[in-house]
Parts: C-alpha cells; structure tokens; sequence
C-alpha cells in the first residue's frame, strides 16, 4: 500500500514534523503481538507499546470482542445522573490496583484530562474544608503532565510550555532530579533526595498553607526516564504531610506493570493522595482516563454539598464510556490471567541488561532504566533534537518502533515480550546508533 503527500496533507498530526514526515511517511497498518506492519509490508517491533499504551501487545481478540459485544449491548449512556453498569465495575476493579485507601475512581478520555480532573479535585477537596485560599501549585522541571491548559502549565518541558505555559497562574516548578553524579546508574540513584526539599522551600517562600497540590511523575518518563533518587518520594512525602499538600501521582506510564507492580506507588512503597492514569488502562484500544483518589478526599468532597445536590460540577460526555470501560476490563483480566505486571518485575533485569549494554556506544551519554521503562541520551548534533530526528528514521528504516523525546530514546516495550524480543530491539539499537 502506498500514499502520496496529497492524502496525507489534511491532517495536521500532533507532536509531529508534518512537513518531513508527509514528504517520507511512516505508516503502521497492523498490530499483532509485539509486531507492527508498515504500509510497505514490512515488520516493525514495537519498542515503545505504541506510546506507553500496549502493554498486552497488539491485536488481542479479547478486547475487541469484548467491545463488540458492548456496543451491541449499549453503545452509549451519559454518566451524569444516570449510569450503566460498565463504570461501576471497571472502578471497583481500579480500586482493587490501588493502594489501601484510594478506592475512589473518575473517569475521563485521556491523562491531560486526567491531570486537568487531578487539579480541580485538589481544589474542590481544600475549599470544602474552607482552605479555598490553597491556590498554588508545585510542579518539576521537565514535568510531562499532557497538553490540556492545567498540564502546560504544569509542564517542565520547554518547548511545551514556552508559547503557552503562563496560562494557569500560580504554578511553581521543583528542581528536575537528573544529575550528572547519577549517569549510568541503573534503578534508584542513591544521591538527590534532598532536591525534594525544593518544596520545602516553597512552602517557606510561598506559606505551606497557600499549596494546593504537589504533582510528580514518580519516574519522569516523557522527558526521558529519570528514576527518583532513593529517599526523594518519601521525602516529599513527609513535607506534604506537614503542610496538608495534596501529593499526586501522575501514573500515566508507569501504571498498568510498566514498573513490575500495578503502579509507581507500590514499586516506591509511596502512597500519593492522588492518582491519575490512562494508556494501558484500556491497552490503548479506545481513549480513557482515570483519577483515583483517597476515600478521605472523596468523602470530604461529597459530603460538604447539600443532600440531594451535585457535589463535584466537573464531568465529561464520555466519562465512563461504556465501550471504553468494556475495553479496559477485558485489558485488566489479560494483565490478570497472564500475570503481565509479575512478568514484567521478572523480565526487568533482562530488559535493562539489554539497554544499559549500550552505554559503551559513543553516541550514547548516558542511560536509565526502571522496570521495563528505559531512556538513554544520545550525544547532540546541530540542533537540539537534530539526532534524535535521525535516529527515530534509521531506527524505524531498521524495523523497530520507539519514542523519540528530543535527544533522548525511550524504550518500553509491550510487557509480553519474550527475551527473544528484547535482544532483538537491543540489537537493532546496537547496529543503527552504532553507524550513526
Ligand atoms: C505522565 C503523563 N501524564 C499525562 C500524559 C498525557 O496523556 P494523554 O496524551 O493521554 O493526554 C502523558 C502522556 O504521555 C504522560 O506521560
């Protein structure tokens, strides 16, 4: 199958260089496994689960059955006072994930709508308990919390935010926690927990009392995998706790076992207040998000309305959607049935083995790795991002699939992948950044 420029011109595509990539396209046209094909028949292994999304693989049957018989059954209800049954069971299963106490659980269509729910949650929490006044927020350098207006404003990354990120005023940033004391350094670095204390300090500067929430990607994964130093989510933790900070978790790749448990929080024995999700909760068959929260900040939230009133005036047309709820309880019974979060703590060494053996490549300045998440920085050419450009062409051009941020390759694949498939996507890293 070809396509020509002309078909492709009219959708302007998103974090995309539209011009370069109409003029040579990539198009995927299957999905089976661990596998893409592209529109030249050629295969493509998946290196990146699609963007974080597939960790059950590609192409599973039981999830588009189970849509089908969905949508045959009801295809759409609203959820604002009235439900179906799809949501009820999907939170409950949610709830079952999560950590003791967050057994409350809101859906949307995506993580930026998620963080968007996470922030006016925070807010309507504080005003319930008459602490309305708590209007800041405390983000990080290179923060990836997606794209709606709250998430920009939220972002760390610069090209993100530097045309719109002013938007939502009184957003403060943390000290990111990369260094180059931790290059090379597999798992946790073991120095840096004191850069948690950034939000002590702008507890001092700003009135502990004045801060909302403290938003954190347990790993910071979109910008390139940076694993927190040991000590620093505990750290930040305990200084939230001091100040009554709402801390939240953005789990949008690290939950669903891309860490080896259901989410971050296990894996760093932390538990946040506040959880946002998305990608593998459906194994990105149909958009979904989710915010699960506390049963403190729910109860609080709910019972400050009136009886009989709506509590929370915040909602979407498709929060709950039936067929994305069928999708995401069919992905739960295969992360279940084939113990996917199980299998991928076992895979973990293999995989960083994989990745980390890369480090004597000269291209290759540094590397990080958690579970069966990797980033690994490339040396910079002409322009920042200039090799990174290069490489997702002769990477793909080689038949292997990752995601490019900048200068830095994100590698996270499909969490049924086989050691077979891991050497393989080590191998074609190794060939093509070795000749670049
Ligand atoms: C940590 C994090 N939060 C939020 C988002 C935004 O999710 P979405 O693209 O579904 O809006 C992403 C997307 O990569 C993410 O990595």
């Amino acid at each position: 199958m070809q396509y020509t420029t002309n078909t492709l011109e009219q959708h302007w595509m998103p974090f995309t260089a539209n011009r370069d990539f109409k003029a040579d396209p990539r198009l995927v046209v299957k999905g089976e496994g661990m596998n893409y094909t592209n529109h030249k028949g050629e295969r493509v292994i998946d290196g990146a689960s699609g963007l974080f999304c597939c960790a059950a693989g590609h192409g599973r049957k039981e999830i588009a059955d189970a849509v089908a018989k969905q949508l045959m059954e009801i295809d759409y209800s609203p959820h604002f006072q009235i439900g179906s049954p799809p949501s009820f069971e999907l939170a409950s299963r949610v709830a079952k994930l999560t950590p003791d106490d967050i057994n409350h659980v809101f859906f949307t269509n995506s993580g930026s709508e998620s963080i968007d729910t996470a922030l006016k949650i925070a807010m309507a929490y504080h005003s319930a308990r008459g602490e309305g006044y708590r209007s800041k927020f405390v983000s990080r350098e290179r923060a990836y919390h997606g794209v709606n207006i709250g998430g920009t404003s939220l972002s760390g990354l610069m090209k993100n935010r530097e045309i719109f990120g002013s938007v939502m005023p009184g957003v403060v940033h943390m000290r990111h926690t990369w260094s180059a004391d931790h290059r090379f350094q597999r798992g946790q670095p073991t120095v840096g927990a004191e850069l948690a204390d950034d939000l002590e300090r702008f507890a001092q500067l700003l009135g502990g009392k004045n801060i909302a929430a403290c938003f954190v990607e347990p790993v910071a994964g979109s910008t390139g995998c940076l694993v927190p130093p040991k000590g620093y989510l505990e750290r930040l933790r305990e200084i939230c706790d001091t100040y009554g900070i709402l801390l939240v978790f953005d789990e949008v790749i690290c939950g669903f076992g891309r860490l080896g448990t259901p989410f971050a929080a296990q894996a760093f024995g932390v538990t946040p207040d506040i959880m946002t999700m998305a990608k593998a909760l459906t194994n990105g068959v149909l958009p979904m998000g989710a915010v699960a929260v506390k049963d403190s900040i729910y109860d609080t939230v709910v019972d400050a309305a009136p009886d009989g009133a709506v509590e929370f005036f915040h909602g979407y047309t498709y929060s709950g959607n039936p067929a994305s709820c069928a999708a995401a309880l069919a992905t739960l019974d295969i992360y279940e049935k084939e113990g996917l979060f199980d299998k991928a703590a076992a895979m973990s060494d293999h995989f960083l083995d994989a990745i980390f053996d890369l480090q004597d490549l000269d291209i290759v300045t540094d590397v990080r790795g958690y579970g069966m998440l990797a980033g690994f920085d490339l040396a910079g050419g002409s322009a920042p991002g200039a090799t990174g450009a290069q490489a997702l062409k002769k990477l793909y051009a080689a038949g292997l699939h990752v995601k490019l941020t900048g200068d830095c390759v994100l590698v996270a694949p499909p969490l049924i992948a086989s050691k077979g498939d891991i050497d393989e996507i080590g191998g074609i890293l190794r060939d093509v950044l070795a000749n670049m």
